[in-house]
């Protein structure tokens, strides 16, 4: 059976009941900010390259309120647990879930902004470490609920860009812009180009009839942290140290091509230049997804949905052997277009661009077989593509 989406209404009033048991106050403010997907381009926002996500009808909600001494209470409705620190001393908690919020904290106040203390509760349905996210919708909620409750007057650029300083210094994943950009600006029934150089992005309609996105959760958690994620930038960092040296001018993987990394980097580092070979073909290769979408043409969009999966898998190695199960299960089946792990890798979702009218077949024919090959259970998602980080009811 498919698993619809909780209905997003009650779990904003899920939020409020909780603040209102907790704090005893009955009009906070409510901020929905959703999870992503991410069509094509992975791993390559870091490198400056281009990436095509949207946001989700997944999220979370944040209601807020200020108090009047500069106490954070943080509350988890979902983990139905409490923090409590101080606006005026903000350090990592113990407890690691408050931290996407007090590093949101941290990187406001370094932008010179006063803050005094604030009540909060959040909840969401966002799949944790299931790719989709949640981190960087917490942290996005955070921003947007902080800037609205003390009237800072900070664009929506500027709160992505706080959020993902946060996630960088605060909790320590060298994340590129892509998710808490997602998060912020997505817009119902589009995909954003953003191009991660210069930020400058645009809206693609993804209205491809009949067609729909099938997350296929491997129940296998990723975590960035201890994952292998910071030695991939590390790695990309290496190939263009040594294209440098020769190519004073080449600054990210977005300014090399195949050639460079021939030249300077294949004979050095072998490990390195299959790195950067995956990064400097998906670049290319997203230009010319984002080609195939204007066009119409989805099947060519699906064909290097596949593509890229394989060079995440083994040149990237970002993948695990149930995301590649997934993705080769589903290769020959004409009812799905494209497929590919997405996101961070080392487990959580692969994206699927499936045919509507197939959707309950398919998940009835790989529920059992994933089980049974892999020793888990198959969850999935159908993704509606939402607007972004907004106030909520
Ligand atoms: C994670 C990071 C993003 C991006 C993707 C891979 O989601 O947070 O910045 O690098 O992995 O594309």
């Amino acid at each position: 059976m498919i698993k619809t989406t909780e209905h997003a209404p009650s779990l904003s009033y899920r939020v409020k009941e909780k603040f209102r048991t907790v704090f005893a106050e009955s009009d906070p403010l409510i901020v929905r900010s959703p999870g992503r997907v991410n069509l094509i381009g992975e791993h390559t926002d870091y490198n400056h390259g281009f990436v095509l996500p949207a946001a989700i009808n997944k999220a979370i909600y944040m209601a807020v309120s200020r108090r009047s001494d500069d106490e954070l209470h943080l509350v988890s409705l979902d983990l139905d647990r409490q923090y409590v620190g101080s606006a005026k001393r903000v350090v990592p908690s113990s407890l690691h879930w408050p931290d996407y919020i007090l590093g949101v904290v941290q990187q406001i106040q370094a932008l010179g902004h006063e803050l005094g203390g604030f009540n909060c509760v959040f909840g969401g349905d966002i799949p944790l470490g299931a790719g989709m996210s949640s981190s960087a919708a917490l942290e996005c909620a955070t921003a947007f609920a902080i800037n609205q409750l003390f009237g800072l007057g900070l664009d929506p650029m500027t709160m992505v860009k706080l959020a993902q300083r946060a996630e960088n210094v605060f909790v320590g994943v060298q994340c590129g812009i892509m998710d808490q950009f997602a998060s912020m600006f997505g817009r119902r029934n589009h995909v954003i180009r953003l191009d991660c150089q210069s930020l400058e992005y645009a809206y693609v309609p993804f209205d491809t009839a009949g067609i729909r996105i099938v997350l296929l959760d491997t129940n296998v958690k990723h975590s960035l942290v201890s994952s292998e994620y910071n030695t991939r930038r590390q790695q990309c960092e290496a190939g263009v140290k040594l294209i440098q040296a020769h190519h004073p001018e080449v600054k990210t993987l977005r300014d090399a091509n195949m050639d460079m990394l021939k030249a300077y980097v294949a004979s050095v580092d072998a490990l390195v230049n299959q790195r950067c070979e995956y990064v400097v073909e998906e670049i290319a290769r997203l230009l010319a997804a984002t080609k195939d979408l204007e066009r119409g043409d989805i099947a060519s969009f699906g064909e290097k949905m596949f593509e890229t999966h394989e060079g995440l898998s083994r040149k990237y190695a970002v993948s695990c052997p149930e995301l590649d199960f997934l993705v080769d299960q589903v290769k020959d089946d004409p009812s799905v277009i494209g497929a590919r792990m997405m996101g961070g890798g080392f487990g959580g979702c692969t994206i699927n661009l499936v045919k509507e009218e197939a959707i309950d077949g398919l998940v009835e024919r790989l529920t059992p077989v994933y089980r049974k090959a892999m020793k888990k259970d198959l969850k999935v998602y159908i993704g509606q593509i939402e607007n972004g980080t907004s106030l909520g009811e």
